[in-house]
C-alpha cells in the first residue's frame, strides 16, 4: 500500500515537472514576449477537461553536444487528443521553452504519432507550431524527422482536414510543413515563417529586412499567400480555428454539420433587384450580396487579404455549409489574375476533397492581360481553376450576375464544367467578350478609315448596341441550355437552397487513374 502511494506520488510530481516544460524561467520569457506557452494554447484550443495527453514522458535521445545531461519529459512538443464544440481531433503544440521548441527526431515521433491516429480516426489535425526548427545537435536524425512529418502531411491530404497555426518562430524547411497543410493561421508581431531569416539573407544578397517583413503574418496573408489568416493575437487565432472547424467535416468520408438556423429559406430580398449599376463599368460590392443570400448574413472568409479580386470562403445556406468562390467588382473589376486563380483553386481542391457543395457566383470581365501576367505564367495558373472547377464532383451551383467573358467565363463553374445547376439574372451578359472589345476587333478597320469623329462614334456606337443586343444578355446562354434558368436576383436565396437540395445525394465518378496530374 504505502509503495502504491509512493509510486502515485512519484507518478504526479513527475507529470507537474513535465507540465513545467522548460521551467518557470523560460515560461516568464515566453509570456514576456506576449506569446502563451503550449499547455495554455491548448487550453484555449480544447473543450474543458477534454485534452487527452500522449508521450508524456518520452524524451530525446541525443548524446551530442553534452544534449545527455539535459532531458526534460515530454521533450519539445505536448502531443494527444481532446474536442472542440465536442468533436473529436488530434494536437500537437511545440514547446518554446525546451531547447526553442527544435524539432528532434523524438518529437518527430509523437508529432507522426498524433497524425497515424487521426487518419484512422479519422479527425482533423491541429498543429501549434514555435520552433526554432530542426535540432542542431541531432543533425541528420531531426531533418529524418521532419521528413517523416512531411511524409504523413502528404498522405493524409484529403483524407483529414490538417491545419497549422504559427505561433513563433517556423523558418527554414519546417515552413514545409504548413504549407501541406489545409490551412496556415498566422499571428501578427509574434509569428514569422521564412526558408532563410534575415541574417542569412543580407549576406547572400545584400538585401536589409526584418522578421516581421521578410515573413510576418501580414506580409504571408497578403503577398504571398502562404497564410490564410493573420490574426490579431493568439487569442484570435484560436477563435478562428474553431470558427473554421464548424463548416468543415471530420474527414473525407463525412459531411460537414448541419447547422439549424432561423433565417427562413423563402426569404427574398429585394435589394439584389437594385444591386447591379446602370453602367457596366460601375463596382458594387459582393460582399453585401453574398451576406444576403446566405444564412443569418454569416459569411467566414477566407484568405481575405490576398487576391481581392476573388472571394473565397464558407457559410452556411439552408442550413448546409457551403463553400463560396465570387469575383469582386471592386477590386480589379473583378479581373482573374494569376493570384485571384491560385487562390480559388486551392480553395476549390479543398472543398471538393471534404465535400462541401460549391456556391459560385459570376461577375468577371476576363483574365487580366499584360506581360507580368503572361511572363508569370497566366496560363498555368489560370489553368489550376478551370481543372479545379472541371475535376470536382461535389454539388456545383453557379450564379452568374452580370459580366462573364470568355475564358473566364468558362473557369468560373461552367455548365460544361460538369456545373450541376447555373442560373443567371437578368443582367448576366454571357459571351466572348465585352461590347467593346468585341466592335474593335471586328469593326476596328471600318472604324479607322471613317475620318470623321462624330461618324465615327455613330458607327462604333451602332455595332456595340447590335453586338449587345445580340450576346449581352442570358438568353443566348438559356436557350441553348447552358443554364438552366433566368431568374429574378431578389429569388436568389431560395434558388440556391432549393438546387442544393436537390443535389444532397448527388453521385459523380471519375475515370480511374493514379493521380491527375494538376498543371503546377
Ligand atoms: C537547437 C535551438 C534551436 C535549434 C533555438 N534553440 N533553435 N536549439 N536547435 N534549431 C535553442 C537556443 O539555443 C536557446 O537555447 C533556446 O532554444 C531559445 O532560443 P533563443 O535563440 O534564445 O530564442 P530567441 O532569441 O527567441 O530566438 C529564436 C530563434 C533562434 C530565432 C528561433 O533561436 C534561432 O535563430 N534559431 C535557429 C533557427 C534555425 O536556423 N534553425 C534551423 C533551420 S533549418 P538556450 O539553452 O540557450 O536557452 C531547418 C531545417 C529543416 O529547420 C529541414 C526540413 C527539411
Amino acid at each position: 500500500m504505502d509503495i502504491q502511494q509512493e509510486k502515485i506520488k512519484e507518478l504526479v510530481e513527475r507529470r507537474e515537472k513535465a507540465r513545467l516544460g522548460g521551467g518557470q524561467k523560460r515560461i516568464d520569457a515566453q509570456h514576456a514576449k506576449g506569446k502563451l506557452t503550449a499547455r495554455e494554447r491548448l487550453a484555449l484550443l480544447l473543450d474543458p477537461g477534454s485534452f487527452e495527453e500522449f508521450d508524456m514522458f518520452v524524451q530525446h535521445r541525443c548524446t551530442n553536444f553534452g544534449m545527455d545531461a539535459s532531458h526534460t519529459d515530454g521533450d519539445g512538443v505536448v502531443t494527444g487528443q481532446g474536442t472542440i464544440d465536442g468533436r473529436l481531433v488530434f494536437v500537437f503544440a511545440q514547446d518554446f521553452t525546451v531547447n526553442g521548441g527544435s524539432l528532434s527526431k523524438t518529437m518527430s515521433e509523437k508529432i507522426c504519432k498524433v497524425m497515424d491516429m487521426a487518419v484512422r480516426a479519422g479527425a482533423p489535425v491541429i498543429g501549434l507550431n514555435d520552433s526554432g526548427g530542426a535540432r542542431i545537435q541531432e543533425g541528420i536524425d531531426a531533418l529524418a524527422g521532419y521528413g517523416e512529418i512531411f511524409e504523413r502531411n502528404i498522405l493524409a491530404s484529403g483524407v483529414v482536414p490538417q491545419i497549422s497555426v504559427i505561433m513563433g518562430p517556423c523558418a527554414g524547411g519546417a515552413v514545409y510543413s504548413p504549407a501541406l497543410t489545409d490551412f496556415t493561421l498566422m499571428v501578427k508581431e509574434t509569428s514569422y515563417m521564412f526558408l532563410t531569416g534575415p541574417a542569412v539573407v543580407k549576406s547572400v544578397t545584400g538585401e536589409v529586412v526584418d522578421q516581421e517583413q521578410l515573413g510576418g503574418a501580414r506580409v504571408h496573408a497578403s503577398k504571398s499567400g502562404v497564410a490564410h489568416f493573420a490574426a490579431d493575437s493568439e487569442e484570435d487565432v484560436i477563435a478562428k480555428v474553431k470558427r473554421l472547424l464548424s463548416f468543415i467535416p471530420q474527414n473525407n468520408m463525412e459531411t460537414a454539420p448541419l447547422r439549424p438556423t432561423s433565417d427562413p429559406v423563402g426569404r427574398t430580398d429585394d435589394f439584389l433587384n437594385t444591386v447591379i449599376p446602370d453602367n457596366p463599368n460601375k463596382a458594387y460590392d459582393m460582399y453585401k450580396v453574398i451576406g444576403t443570400i446566405v444564412d443569418d448574413g454569416d459569411f467566414f472568409e477566407i484568405h481575405r487579404d490576398f487576391a481581392k479580386n476573388i472571394i473565397v470562403g464558407f457559410a452556411h445556406v439552408g442550413g448546409r455549409s457551403v463553400g463560396v468562390v465570387a469575383n469582386q467588382p471592386g477590386v480589379l473589376a473583378g479581373v482573374l489574375d494569376i493570384n485571384a486563380s491560385r487562390k480559388a483553386a486551392r480553395f476549390v481542391r479543398f472543398c471538393d476533397a471534404f465535400n462541401i457543395p460549391l456556391l459560385t457566383l459570376v461577375d468577371v470581365p476576363g483574365f487580366l492581360c499584360g506581360t507580368q501576367q503572361e511572363y508569370g505564367a497566366i496560363i498555368t495558373n489560370g489553368a489550376k481553376l478551370l481543372y479545379a472547377y472541371g475535376e470536382a464532383t461535389v454539388p456545383k451551383v453557379t450564379v452568374t450576375l452580370r459580366k462573364s467573358y470568355g475564358g473566364a467565363h468558362i473557369v468560373m463553374s461552367c455548365k460544361q464544367l460538369r456545373g450541376d445547376i447555373n442560373y443567371a439574372w437578368p443582367s448576366a451578359n454571357i459571351a466572348v467578350m465585352g461590347a467593346d472589345g468585341a466592335v474593335g476587333v471586328l469593326y476596328g478597320k471600318e472604324l479607322m478609315a471613317e475620318t470623321d469623329p462624330e461618324k465615327q462614334a455613330a458607327l462604333a456606337e451602332e455595332k456595340k448596341k447590335e453586338y449587345n443586343d445580340l450576346f449581352c444578355n442570358p438568353y443566348q446562354a438559356a436557350q441553348k441550355g447552358y443554364i438552366e434558368d433566368v431568374i429574378e436576383p431578389r429569388n436568389t436565396r431560395f434558388r440556391v437552397i432549393r438546387a442544393f437540395e436537390s443535389l444532397a445525394s448527388k453521385r459523380q465518378e471519375m475515370p480511374a487513374k493514379k493521380h491527375d496530374n494538376l498543371p503546377l
